[in-house]
């Protein structure tokens, strides 16, 4: 297994931080995982399991292993309630898959068109767009456990997503490195329309035909483009903060001063707002800190405008957080993992 030393993390983290990292290996087989145990430079306290780098920040240069999971397969097999069980590796593009189960007639995850990162990090966040979250479609997810230092298949209750959350986001953190996903797809399409304008321009592209996988898939595509920046071209983590979800009082509360605020209701009772919105609202599309910048077409994504650097990136978010706390009084939380260097 080769290690390489002071590693330029650019092309790996869609944020595209001017950061380094003090070792870094690439895992093109996962049976081969329990090897990196045994490198001198591997640290359990500091050691990175890496996938597309779409959802972490580095705070700086990094000073342990990086580890990147980059092995690909897809394996399918039939199952007796005609539903499908496909297994892709954790280095898998997670877009492509998603193409491929389209164009294969597997059927459920194309709302999730165009999520940057791998399959292999999809788990971990419980990814969601346009009304699906992947742990909806998730049978199991095959892991290493570092503690034990055995493989192990977590079925989807032991993962116990959430939004934009799970137990690999939790205590499972560092413990568990996910090797492959397993999700049930169906081959019968039943679409998802019911989120914004997904309905209205998956039909618009149907042109009369009876909505398919392809024409979802189709627009998603179109409407995230619309909106959210490509990180080859504007550095990103996607949406930075989590939409907050507040108790019902005080989403009453707000929303008899903003009536216009997006909600939505969460089946505990309690109300999720858009903090897109939030942001929005307090004038800060397109404001910056050095080289951040919070996007102009999405307020809940900040860019790497002009060679940013972690500390501008840092000082944005709280800023952010601060306006939004004095003009709503509500907490954002980032979505994505910071990595302390
Ligand atoms: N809004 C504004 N101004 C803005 C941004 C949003 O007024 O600058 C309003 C929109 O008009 C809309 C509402 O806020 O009424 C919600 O906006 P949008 O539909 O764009 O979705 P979001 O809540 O901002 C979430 C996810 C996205 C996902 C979209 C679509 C989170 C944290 N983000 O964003 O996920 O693509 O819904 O399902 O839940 C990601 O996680 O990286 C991500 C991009």
């Amino acid at each position: 297994m080769q290690v390489e030393y002071r590693v330029d993390l650019r092309p790996h983290h869609t944020f595209g931080l001017p950061v380094h990292a003090a070792a870094w290996v690439e895992l093109t087989d996962a049976a081969r995982l329990p090897e990196i145990l045994a490198l001198p430079e591997y640290d359990p306290a500091t050691v990175l399991w890496l996938g597309g780098g779409s959802n972490v920040l580095f705070g700086g240069d990094y000073a342990g292993l990086v580890v990147h999971l980059a092995h690909k397969g897809i394996a399918a097999e039939a199952r007796a309630d005609g539903r499908v069980a496909v297994t892709a590796q954790a280095g898998e593009i997670w877009h492509d898959f998603v193409q491929h189960t389209v164009a294969q007639g597997w059927y459920g995850l194309e709302n999730l068109s165009l999520i940057p990162g791998t399959v292999g990090a999809a788990p971990v966040q419980n990814i969601g767009a346009y009304g699906v979250e992947v742990g909806e479609y998730i049978a199991s997810v095959y892991c290493f456990d570092v503690d034990t230092q055995q493989f192990v298949t977590l079925d989807a209750a032991a993962c116990r997503f959430a939004y934009r959350d799970s137990l690999f986001k939790q205590e499972g953190r560092g413990r568990y490195v996910i090797c492959a996903v397993t999700f049930v797809l169906d081959t019968v399409f039943a679409p998802r329309l019911a989120y914004g304008d997904v309905a209205a321009v998956a039909a618009e592209i149907a042109a009369g035909r009876a909505i398919g996988a392809a024409d979802v898939a189709a627009a998603v595509c179109r409407i995230r483009q619309s909106k959210l920046p490509d990180p080859k071209v504007l550095g990103n983590a996607g949406s930075f903060f989590k939409n907050p979800v507040v108790d019902a009082e005080t989403a009453a509360a707000l929303l008899a001063q903003h009536p216009t605020l997006p909600h939505y209701p969460q089946a505990d009772g309690r109300v999720k707002l858009a903090a897109g919105w939030l942001i929005d609202q307090c004038g800060l599309k397109g404001f910056a800190v050095g080289g951040a910048a919070v996007h102009d077409k999405q307020a809940l994504v900040l860019v790497n405008r002009d060679h940013a650097s972690a500390a501008d990136v840092r000082a944005l978010a709280q800023t952010v957080q601060a306006r939004v706390a004095e003009g709503f009084g509500v907490a954002l939380e980032p979505e994505p993992v910071w990595l302390a260097c």
